[in-house]
């Protein structure tokens, strides 16, 4: 696995960032680095993404990836902008083959069996099983393991507290994605140590994983 991968493999979780400006992208990314999860996927869900991405990698200490990423002048936008990890909802093949022209990683979209196959022929070294919750959830996710016994898969999509350790059992999983310790409301308002709040609790969810 790419030494990118092992990293998002040692936090367990990709938190899921939709900012609407860069300093909400720079807070946000703060808030989880001081909830002990210093990573973030920020998603091409608003024209602020690449801002978002800039201003939340000029900290340096927060692996920055983006998200949503469904179009090759997208990848160049995060790239340019400081994303050093790049995740699709699907998987395009005009996508991955401007990523790898980068030489960033990407982990694209899939949820059957055929996306996975053509995940794989494209070159993915990881799969976003998205949306993992109305896809079957961890049940689904389990039993498409076993054929794909050497992908690695980051479920995203519905994913929360209460089902977290369904998904971080499965041995293939490299980390769960979600934005639940980001509540829109917290966000709007400020509520920075809200977000820390929920952000730790999180980690000591995963961390309870291992013992
Ligand atoms: C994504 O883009 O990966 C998902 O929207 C995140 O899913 P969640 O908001 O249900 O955690």
């Amino acid at each position: 696995m790419s030494p990118l991968l092992d990293r998002l493999a040692a936090h367990r979780i990709v938190p899921v960032v939709t900012a609407t400006t860069a300093d909400e992208g720079a807070r946000i990314s703060a808030a989880l680095a001081e909830g002990g999860l210093p990573v973030a996927e920020i998603t091409f869900r608003t024209a602020a993404a690449a801002a978002a991405i800039e201003a939340a990698s000029a900290r340096g200490d927060v692996l920055i990836g983006a998200g949503t990423v469904i179009r090759p002048d997208q990848v160049d936008a995060a790239v340019s902008a400081g994303a050093r990890f790049i995740v699709s909802p699907g998987t395009s093949r005009a996508v991955m083959e401007r990523c790898g022209e980068h030489g960033v990683p990407i982990v694209p979209g899939a949820v059957t069996a055929t996306e996975i196959q053509a995940a794989l022929e494209h070159g993915a070294p990881a799969v976003k099983f998205f949306p993992a919750e109305s896809s079957g959830g961890a049940a689904s996710l389990r039993a498409l393991s076993a054929p794909f016994a050497d992908v690695r898969f980051l479920p995203t999509g519905g994913i929360s507290p209460k089902n977290m350790h369904d998904y971080l059992a499965i041995p293939s999983v490299l980390a769960v994605g979600g934005s639940w310790m980001l509540p829109p409301d917290a966000v709007r308002a400020g509520d920075w140590d809200r977000i820390v709040r929920l952000t730790r609790e999180a980690v000591a969810i995963a961390e309870s994983e291992h013992t």
